[in-house]
């Protein structure tokens, strides 16, 4: 099932209750003005990456979490810590943009590096869109069926598509109209295709999901989450 909730993060996660997500998994802005450069051309210039989120959101988002993995995390003050992810993104080292991204985790594990091309997954709706890849790869290195994944700061909903693809349960916000639209149909598009990755043993494992009708398949059944005030009700 998934819940994507179109709004400020903040008043959403004062309203629930301590750890009521197991796994944090998020991308914030992180204050670099990515988003109004010009060398995303392609993507209308805008502003809500002029600074990191508050010690406020912060503070909520470690309260409402058991768990959490937060890309950027070099860039804001959290504790020092050994277990980064980075994210090779195989781009050409004189080419302008950087060539890793790192996560904060919460994981007591060594540094762990993906490897896998940010022109992998073609045109992106979001300027800072992240493969659903590299957030199945990091959700899938922790979480354990059953678990509850939420993303404060979801864009266009990348985290929420792989979550629902390993079939656990997907939160998430975004403040902008636009993005939660997009996202909101990419979700929803997760949700209806046959899941072919498991979390057997806390590791993936891609499995042809071959005997599946859509009423075996749980994400298929009915847990359809949509934008109706019910839903989203909350902040
Ligand atoms: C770095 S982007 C995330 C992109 C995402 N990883 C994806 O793949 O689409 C951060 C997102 O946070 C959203 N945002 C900024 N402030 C927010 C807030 N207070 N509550 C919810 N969303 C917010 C922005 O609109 C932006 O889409």
């Amino acid at each position: 099932m998934f819940t994507f909730h179109k709004g400020d993060c903040l008043p959403y996660m004062k309203a629930q209750p301590d750890k009521a997500f197991d796994l944090i998994v998020t991308d914030p802005p992180y204050g670099l003005g990515i988003a109004a450069n010009p060398v995303r051309q392609k993507h209308e210039r805008e502003n809500w990456d002029s600074e990191i989120p508050t010690d406020e959101v912060f503070a909520e988002m470690f309260r409402v979490s058991k768990h959490q993995i937060i890309w950027g995390g070099n860039y804001y003050p959290l504790p020092p810590h050994k277990n980064y992810l980075i994210w090779d993104k195989q781009q050409p080292e004189n080419f302008t943009l950087a060539m890793c991204e790192m996560a904060w985790t919460s994981f007591d594990m060594p540094a762990k590096i993906f490897r896998y091309s940010v022109q992998r997954e073609g045109a992106n709706i979001h300027p800072t869109q992240k493969p659903v890849a590299l957030m199945r790869w990091c959700i899938a290195k922790f979480a354990e069926a059953g678990w509850s994944v939420f993303d404060p700061f979801a864009g266009v909903g990348s985290t929420l598509v792989a979550a629902v693809e390993l079939g656990l349960s997907a939160y998430g916000c975004e403040i902008s109209a636009k993005y939660h639209s997009a996202g909101l149909k990419r979700i929803k598009q997760a949700v209806s295709m046959p899941s072919f990755y498991t979390l057997p043993n806390n590791r993936l494992h891609p499995t042809a999901f071959g005997v599946g009708t859509a009423a075996a398949n749980p994400l298929q059944s009915n847990l359809f989450a949509d934008d109706s005030p019910a839903t989203f009700g909350g902040g």
